[in-house]
């Protein structure tokens, strides 16, 4: 799921820290909003590298995305951890002078707020007044909890614990729509050996897998991971207890690994790019010069795994193959897409356009999703997360 997590100037901050890191473990993708005012008590690099995301207070970043209004239409879930006596204030008032404003004036999304300031603060009839106003409009609250505060002072006005917000969020974000579904999700590119050193491959990093994989897991799934040749950065992301990762390095690994796994699956996702054809030997020794002329490799073509996958697909179980094109144009890129939709017996078909540039290895992505009868069940751009998101919408309305 999509979370912000807004963090204000609070000697709390540090807490969030460790909250940010119980959300991503979780599967969620957050996205940290810091006020300036926070900075000063947690840098933006440490909030950059437990979320994983480029952060920023300003609305001024990101304006071709209308970044100050996307955050919060995209979010799932707003967070506001600590949350002082002033910036309860400014929610009250709708004041919107920085992306954290912003984000939460545009959003439809709950949100969670745990104060944290002196009980003084607390109690004043201003802050309890904008309290009530708050959760009069639905904001949810989780603590102050009594006890030491910053100073010496004791009383009621601590921010909850850490777990004890990530159990408040995880409430409000309910089951998820993937809640017990056994998913299967191949990712990466196969590499089909020439000889010890040297192989067949492609560009794919396996970063849209592992965003599915991920993106199931937030939503309640657990997912096992194919993951052909992914690198320990790019796997990192999908380090949690609802994913088991199954590395695998040919297409003949990666099909006995799908054939294994898939039995047990409701749903079997071939993100991986792989070859469609292997060399018919591998040498033993490194080929080398010595062999006198340019080597020819013969090969041979491999199996269609996604096809045979749904030849015996179980009952009601889903299929979703994905598509990587370099079309003329959209309708050429469409019409391509359907026959592969119908030659592999697949439920949907991802279609990625793809370039030199485009889809492999970059962040940014854009698909076309092919629903059972061939037309468009949905479309995305963005991040491989935002992709992720509309795959999976389009699996649950087709479950
Ligand atoms: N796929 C597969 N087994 C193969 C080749 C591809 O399961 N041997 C799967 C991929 O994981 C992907 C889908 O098929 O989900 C589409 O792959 P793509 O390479 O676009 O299709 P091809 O069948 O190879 O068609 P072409 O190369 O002619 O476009």
């Amino acid at each position: 799921m999509n979370i912000v997590v807004g963090v204000t100037g609070g000697i709390a901050a540090y807490k969030t820290v460790h909250l940010v890191r119980l959300l991503t473990k979780a599967g969620h993708d957050v996205t940290v909003v810091p006020t300036e005012d926070a900075l000063r008590f947690v840098g933006l690099p440490t909030w950059e590298a437990i979320s994983r995301h480029p952060v920023t207070t300003s609305v001024h970043e990101d304006v071709a995305r209308v970044r100050h209004v996307a955050l919060g239409q995209e979010a799932d879930l707003v967070i506001v951890a600590p949350a002082t006596a002033n910036s309860l204030a400014k929610m009250t008032a709708g004041i919107a002078d920085d992306l954290l404003g912003t984000t939460l004036l545009a959003t439809e999304a709950p949100v969670l707020v745990a104060p944290a300031m002196h009980t003084e603060m607390w109690r004043h009839p201003a802050t309890q007044a904008n309290i009530a106003t708050l959760q009069q409009r639905g904001v949810h609250l989780v603590g102050p909890a009594e006890g030491e505060l910053a100073g010496g002072d004791s009383g009621p006005g601590r921010m909850a614990e850490p777990e004890e917000v990530f159990a408040a969020a995880q409430a409000l974000l309910g089951p998820g729509d993937l809640a017990g579904v056994r998913v299967v999700v191949s990712a990466g590119g196969t590499r089909e050996p020439i000889d010890p050193v040297r192989f067949l491959g492609n560009r794919s990093s396996g970063r849209q897998g592992v965003a599915l994989a991920a993106e199931a897991a937030a939503r309640g799934a657990e997912v096992t991971l194919v993951a052909a040749n992914i690198s320990a950065d790019v796997l990192a992301a999908a380090r949690r207890p609802s994913i088991r990762v199954v590395p695998v390095g040919t297409a003949a690994e990666l099909s006995h690994a799908m054939q294994e796994t898939a039995a047990a699956a409701e749903v079997v996702m071939m993100a991986a790019a792989v070859a469609d054809y292997r060399p018919v030997t591998v040498a033993d020794r490194k080929l080398t010069k010595e062999h006198g002329g340019v080597p020819a490799i013969e090969l041979v073509e491999n199996e269609d795994i996604v096809a045979s996958l749904a030849a015996r697909r179980r009952e009601g179980q889903v299929i979703v193959a994905f598509a990587a094109e370099t079309p003329e144009d959209e309708a050429e890129m469409l019409a391509r897409a359907r026959a592969k939709q119908e030659r592999k017996g697949v439920d949907l078909l991802v279609v990625n356009e793809v370039g030199w540039e485009r889809g492999f290895e970059s962040a940014e992505n854009a698909v076309h999703i092919l629903g059972r009868s061939g037309d468009v069940a949905g479309t995305a751009t963005g991040s491989k997360r935002d992709v992720a998101a509309a795959v999976w919408d389009a699996v649950v309305r087709e479950r």
